[in-house]
């Protein structure tokens, strides 16, 4: 690989850090044009490694002003200055370093380190954005306890804010303020946060399980302070959780959670100080939708947890990474779990994997949980490290069930508590705390690829006994040494050919070996296996059965994710057959047992409407293209649109039934509304796909009459499919009515830029010119860009290359304002190798093109290079 002066950094070259700074004050002097940022550092060398001579520390865009130690100004050749850092040629054993810089907020469209957003100045300085607020020691072993104090214009900036407790305010000559602030935690400088600006305070209490009070602030604009309850609600929920679950409690005396506009992640836990992409915290019914409120829920969690999962303990290096995001996902799961519906939260968390950790591990970027090397840091925050990561804490729990679980997590947290650890630290807490020998558990974090299990049952009937051979493979790697078996917890059941479990026969199988056989005893009738319930490890299972076993699987299975599970493998037979079907231009004829299985399931009564939408949702066209090769994409489209519309025609009085029942209710988010609308919506999506005035006419009215968002939004996602004057004017009024409101206005971006309609790449290109359109903000470029270049495949796909020389060229004038944007959009193009020829090499081509911009970021060369390797 060229990396040109993009260096790589392995893991097994870790060095423990040759100086430790035990306290940072920082004094900053906010300007939006030029800040200035004062640091006063005790440092003294690490006693536990070989003495050098010098001090190296990390820097990125700072102008140096002044540089002392001990009191005492460096001479120029004392000291070296650039992009990189600052080396002092010679430094005592213990002194006092002090440092001037000057930055530009309102200038840093990398959104990393001290920015602007929407008049208010914030930070975000995970994984490396501390060095470019001032020169630090910025690597995540090292911790040291933080002041800061605050200086600016007090009519622009009358809220100051940042990690810990206020201890000091007053007020300066020319209209100035200033707010003093200190943590009284020890913290690797990712974790430090600041926030200037205009804000109101959505203010509510908690207090602790040992009694303690807890002040909760959610800060926000005014515009939005009636948006703020849900998040302090849910906030307030985790809080309790973690303190019922884990015995977990807050340990300072107050909670700060920020919402800013411009924000390239989902959110981060910086130490009592969150700061948030205002998208995960802003909600009310009629701007926000069901799936809105549910993913507030969990990232608010998420990021609460971080505060005994990251934050009391956190990573040695940022090879780890996955010891705190998978730890904190697998935490914000089981939270969603409690808090929604076990069976609607295992679905999505393992649709996510699915749709995109098997792709990743699939592609040219495969890595294991744990990556052994990478050059930007801020392109391993992966699917795989976040959602293969929690899957790989589940098995623990999977193992040693919920109160072994507990116990190891609990032993881990009191071990580490105020380090900076490994995820073998983790493996060996948990391997101590219930007595267990997790050697071998090792492998999950270092080999990449999803292993393959395959399931053969047979049944003796002489002596009444089933068996059932588990074998497992894995993809060999490039480079990389041969697998070695996992680990692989496999939970079972068995049915009765009459539809019941057959007691006693559930239990979770551990398939260590290449191939093992386990043997139920007492089995007088031929049964029918569940395998592989809960999604007990991140595989893909091939088990060997007819399409009538699905069938039967999904009336009858105990466990609600199978009975979901065996409907979805039912429907991707019957669709990838259709694939088949279409390339071979053959006429196309639905299985009836898919209709049969529909119409059970749109009929029972028993379930709810989340589980039973959900199970009436056919695997999208990304999951079934992961089955084939030389994907077509219209191949797929067609396959899949055929179906829709025949489920649609031969169940169209049962849709339109579900549709009236459950259309008239309040907006109100609580379960069993949720529930009505998420059928609702399902029943007028299969009704719109008929195309008929009738059904057009439904769509139209309820666009036209929603209060609520989730209504609303259902609507035009129907009405939006379409090429009708219904729809031209759906688009326009609803940028009339929601121009002002950005987290809305970013949903009418998306939802046109993942339409099915045949003009929609069209359409896209004209948003692009929409002057509510920006790459400037990373909500916005997302909207239309990754939705159309990830969510759209038919659209990004076409057969001509339109579109991918589009995105391609969108993607070079983002990566100038914001490479970390770039690089997550760019990875649209890596799974070129999957497609049929003529798009691999037209999406080759454009990898190319990218590559041979010499201007590009490291973010995005690292993407684009590896890609084009393959
Ligand atoms: N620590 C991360 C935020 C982060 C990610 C900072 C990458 C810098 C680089 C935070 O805890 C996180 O994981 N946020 C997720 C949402 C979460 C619910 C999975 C995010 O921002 O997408
Ligand atoms: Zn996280």
């Amino acid at each position: 690989m060229s990396e040109g002066q993009n260096s790589r950094i392995h893991r097994k070259d870790y060095a423990a850090p040759q100086h430790l700074v035990d306290s940072v004050d920082l004094v900053f002097q906010l300007d939006p044009a030029e800040t200035v940022v004062h640091a006063t550092m005790r440092v003294r060398r690490n006693p536990s490694v070989e003495p050098t001579e010098g001090l190296a520390l990390h820097g990125d865009e700072l102008e140096l002003r002044a540089v002392s130690v001990d009191g005492i100004a460096l001479a120029e050749d004392e000291f070296e200055a650039d992009s990189e850092g600052l080396r002092i040629h010679r430094v005592p054993d213990a002194f006092e370093l002090r440092t001037e810089v000057a930055i530009s907020p309102e200038r840093n469209t990398k959104l990393m380190g001290l920015y602007t957003s929407s008049g208010a100045f914030c930070t975000q300085c995970e994984a490396e954005g501390f060095r470019r607020i001032t020169y630090a020691l910025d690597r995540p072993d090292v911790m040291s306890r933080y002041t800061t104090r605050i200086e600016a214009d007090k009519a622009n900036y009358p809220v100051l804010l940042s990690n810990g407790n206020r201890v000091g305010e007053g007020e300066l000559p020319d209209g100035r303020h200033w707010v003093k602030w200190e943590d009284p935690f020890r913290k690797p400088g990712y974790l430090f946060a600041l926030v200037a600006g205009d804000l109101v305070c959505h203010r509510g209490a908690f207090t602790t399980a040992s009694g303690r009070a807890v002040d909760l602030e959610i800060w926000v604009e005014s515009e939005n302070a009636d948006k703020c309850e849900h998040a302090l609600a849910s906030l307030q929920a985790a809080m309790r959780w973690d303190e019922e679950t884990y015995g977990l409690e807050y340990d300072l005396d107050v909670y700060m959670i920020v919402a800013v506009n411009d924000f390239n992640m989902g959110a981060m836990e910086n130490k009592g100080l969150n700061i948030f992409n205002s998208k995960f915290v802003l909600a009310k019914p009629s701007t926000a939708t069901d799936d809105d409120y549910e993913g507030i829920e969990s990232v608010v969690a998420h990021e609460y947890f971080h505060n005994w999962t990251g934050n009391r303990v956190t990573c040695r290096d940022w090879f780890q990474l996955t010891l705190k995001e998978g730890l904190t996902v697998f935490r914000d799961q089981e939270f969603s779990a409690d808090m929604i519906s076990p069976a609607v939260q295992r679905i999505k968390d393992v649709t996510r994997l699915r749709t995109a950790q098997f792709a990743e591990d699939a592609g040219p970027l495969a890595h294991p949980i744990r990556p052994e090397s990478y050059i930007e840091m801020n392109n391993f925050y992966t699917a795989t490290v976040y959602e293969k990561g929690a899957e790989v804490v589940r098995i623990y729990q999977t193992l040693f069930g919920k109160d072994g679980f507990r116990k190891g997590l609990r032993h881990y947290l009191e071990s580490h508590d105020g380090s900076a650890v490994t995820c073998d630290d983790f493996r060996e807490s948990m391997a101590e705390a219930n007595g267990a020998d997790l050697t071998q558990l090792e492998r999950w974090y270092a080999q990449a690829g999803t292993p393959t299990v395959r399931a053969r049952g047979t049944w003796d009937a002489e002596a009444s006994r089933y068996s059932l051979t588990l074998s497992q493979s894995q993809r060999v790697m490039p480079k990389q040494a041969a697998p070695l078996p996992l680990p692989i917890p496999v939970r079972v059941g068995l049915l009765s050919p009459g539809g019941s479990e057959i007691p006693g026969s559930a239990r979770t199988l551990e398939l260590t070996a290449e191939e093992q056989s386990f043997s139920f005893e007492g089995v007088g009738e031929r049964p029918i296996a569940s395998i592989g319930r809960g999604f007990s490890a991140p595989i893909r299972l091939e088990v060997e059965r007819g399409l009538d076993e699905l069938a039967f699987l999904m009336a009858h299975d105990t466990d609600a994710f199978s009975r979901w599970e065996s409907g979805q493998e039912l429907a991707k037979r019957v669709l990838l057959g259709l694939v088949n079907e279409v390339q071979a231009g053959r006429p196309l004829q639905l299985e009836p047992l898919l209709v049969d299985a529909f119409a059970k399931v749109l009929r029972d009564a028993s379930l709810d409407g989340s589980i039973k939408s959900l199970t009436l949702k056919l695997p999208s066209e990304e999951l079934l293209s992961q089955e084939l090769s030389a994907v077509d994409p219209d191949a797929v489209h067609a396959a899949r649109s055929f179906v829709v519309r025949e489920l649609a025609l031969a169940l169209r009085s049962d849709w339109r039934e579900t549709y009236d029942r459950h259309a008239a209710g309040s907006d109100a988010v609580t379960k069993p509304e949720v529930d009505r609308r998420r059928i609702k919506s399902r029943a007028l999506w299969y009704l719109v796909a008929l195309e008929e005035p009738e059904t057009i006419a439904l769509a139209t009215q309820q666009f036209g009459a929603a209060t609520g968002m989730t209504d609303y939004e259902a609507a035009f996602l129907g009405l939006v499919d379409l090429v009708c004057p219904e729809t031209d004017a759906a688009i326009a009024s609803f940028h009339a009515r929601w121009k002002n409101e950005p987290l809305v206005l970013d949903k009418w971006f998306r939802m046109q830029a993942m339409s099915s309609a045949s003009n929609v790449f069209d359409r896209v290109v004209a948003l692009a010119e929409h002057p509510d359109f920006t790459l400037a903000n990373p909500n916005r470029a997302r909207s239309l860009l990754y939705a159309f270049a990830a969510g759209n495949p038919v659209g990004f796909h076409r057969p001509d290359g339109a579109a991918y020389r589009f995105v391609a060229d969108q993607i070079l004038e983002l990566d100038r304002i914001n490479p970390q944007v770039a690089s997550r959009i760019v990875s649209s193009f890596n799974q070129w190798k999957r497609y049929e020829p003529r798009r691999g090499a037209l999406m080759r081509a454009e990898l190319e093109r990218i590559a041979s911009t010499l201007s590009i970021s490291k973010d995005v060369r690292e993407i684009v290079e590896r890609a084009i390797q393959g």
